[in-house]
């Protein structure tokens, strides 16, 4: 096999995501064969550092021998069970951890991070729709939001080059100011900038709580929105508005800053941290 024929048959037969596929007439897909610690190797004996670690998927490196091993010992013990009905240790022991590192309750499995959107977003209604509060049935997010590509996600990701093309399918929610740190007016700290979006948040809520289930932001950092910055303050002040006018609120991040905002929020406080945690990229 060599870099051209793999291209070749991968453009026949393979719909590259998040790629408009006319650009591959321009520039190639790079084609690869293995892939070793940081770097990749494609069929001609090139190697590439993987910047990106695979779109943040394989932070600890590819192949790394303590994750291959925990592998090969899960397969041997026990490849797959569905969890409708049964149990294992694993899954109850990574359910323990995520609550210790979250200071929240029980964890929900999906497949991806779109996926674990479109629980937090029909979880959240559900819990308004047992309450007796189906109308509580609409979301709010930061302007530049990202949280997936699935039409529920899409609904919540105010990015108009992912959502444009869906309109018709797509029920877009509200989105209020985001504390983009860089939209700070001269002589504004990257607070007055959380504080002002803050306040944006709470008069939105105080006039649309009645038919809002939950608010969804990611926090500190909004990736794709180009790397935009918040003030940790901002999540002190959206758990003040969200508890006051009963919304349900959650974060959505990957799971190397799992930690982090956990640290911005003491969490042991009741009130102060989110009511869900949607993670991905596992
Ligand atoms: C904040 C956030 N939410 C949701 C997603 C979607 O995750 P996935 O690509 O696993 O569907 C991403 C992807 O990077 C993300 O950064």
């Amino acid at each position: 096999m060599d870099n051209q024929s793999m291209i070749q048959r991968s453009l026949q037969h393979v719909w590259h995501p998040c790629t408009q596929m006319k650009l591959h007439e321009s520039l190639p897909l790079v084609p690869i064969s293995k892939a070793e610690g940081v770097w990749l190797h494609d069929f001609e004996g090139r190697r590439y550092l993987d910047g990106i670690s695979s779109w943040w998927v394989n932070l600890f490196g590819h192949g790394h021998p303590h994750i291959k091993a925990a592998l090969v010992a899960q397969l041997d013990q026990l490849d797959h069970v569905m969890l409708a009905g049964f149990t294992h240790e694993p899954v109850v022991a990574l359910s323990e951890k995520l609550a210790q590192l979250t200071g929240l309750g029980h964890a929900f499995y999906g497949s991806d991070g779109a996926s674990a959107t479109e629980i937090a977003l029909k979880m959240s209604a559900h819990y308004w729709r047992n309450t007796g509060r189906p109308e509580k049935c609409r979301f709010v997010g930061l302007a530049g939001g990202y949280h997936g590509e699935t039409v529920g996600a899409l609904a919540v990701t105010d990015i108009a080059l992912f959502h444009e093309a869906y309109a018709p399918l797509v029920r877009l929610a509200a989105t209020v100011p985001s504390p983009d740190a860089r939209t700070a007016q001269p002589g504004e700290s990257p607070a007055d900038v959380a504080g002002r979006a803050a306040g944006a948040l709470q008069v939105w809520l105080e006039q649309h709580h009645a038919q809002t289930a939950a608010l969804i932001i990611e926090p500190l950092v909004q990736c794709a929105a180009g790397m935009a910055m918040h003030d940790a303050s901002y999540l002190r002040l959206v758990a003040r508005c969200a508890t006051a006018t009963r919304c349900i609120w959650w974060w959505t991040k990957l799971p190397p800053v799992l930690a982090a905002p956990a640290r911005c929020l003491p969490t042991s406080r009741p009130g102060s941290g989110p009511t869900l945690f949607a993670s991905q990229k596992d």
